[in-house]
């Protein structure tokens, strides 16, 4: 997916209608990733900060991007709810459930998530899946990290630390925590799965989001739009 591309345009473009037609003072969250940086860089172009009071970024990387656009930065110290949160995601079923937190933001986007009105994620045709089965990001304190396929044993699954790209050793999340990736396969239930993974001490949040009333909405290669709920 490269910025600029017709399927990420026309995604992003909804969210933006989206979120200008909601009129002034708007408290956006903003997710994390290069969709969300997309999604706020055209929502300035379209004048998005008379309409936009705060955003309420995700991690450094939503933070700057907001900034550097121009639109306030607000805190959960500021505003207790939020009108609409904007992000995408790693991979979407059919059903509109959801992985999440490769980028390791997981634990702020799922909070953002419980707090909006209104939850509204983009993506690109290549995340679409009939169901979900990509490795399911856990964020973890890293005392826990060891322990992690001990404590999995048995369930066939295969666990990792995610390893960053530019710091050497795994990614360390916004919260000091430490990125593990967990390979499960075809999830048929994501809410269990969710519990299941949830469960395990040390892990302070997982990547399935099971859909919670969540638009979402991929734009797909040639140009057309579709909603999957
Ligand atoms: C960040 O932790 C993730 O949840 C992102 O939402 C996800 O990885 C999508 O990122 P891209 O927009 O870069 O594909």
């Amino acid at each position: 997916m490269l910025e600029g591309s017709r399927d990420l345009e026309a995604v992003v473009r909804v969210a933006v209608e989206r979120v200008t037609g909601l009129g002034r003072g708007v408290v956006l969250g903003l997710g994390s990733g290069r969709t969300a940086a997309a999604f706020i860089k055209s929502l300035a172009a379209s004048g998005g900060a008379r309409t936009v009071e705060a955003v309420i970024p995700t991690s450094l990387q939503a933070e700057a991007a907001a900034s550097e656009n121009g639109f306030r930065i607000g805190s959960l110290y500021n505003y207790e709810d939020l009108d609409i949160y904007v992000d995408s995601f790693d991979q979407c079923s059919l059903a509109g459930d959801l992985v999440k937190g490769m980028g390791g933001a997981l634990a702020r986007e799922k909070l953002l998530m419980r707090l909006a009105r209104f939850v509204l994620l983009i993506g690109t045709e290549e995340k679409l899946a009939e169901k979900l089965s990509a490795p399911i990001p856990l964020e973890t304190i890293p005392y826990a990290a060891p322990t992690l396929p001990r404590l999995l044993r048995g369930k066939g699954w295969s666990v990792r630390a995610k390893i960053s790209e530019g710091k050497a050793g795994p990614v360390v999340t916004d919260n000091g925590n430490v990125l593990m990736l967990v390979e499960v396969g075809v999830v048929d239930d994501p809410p269990l799965l969710e519990r299941e993974l949830k469960m395990i001490p040390g892990v302070v949040e997982v990547g399935v989001f099971p859909n919670r009333g969540y638009k979402v909405i991929i734009g797909m290669r040639d140009g057309t739009i579709r909603e999957i709920t």
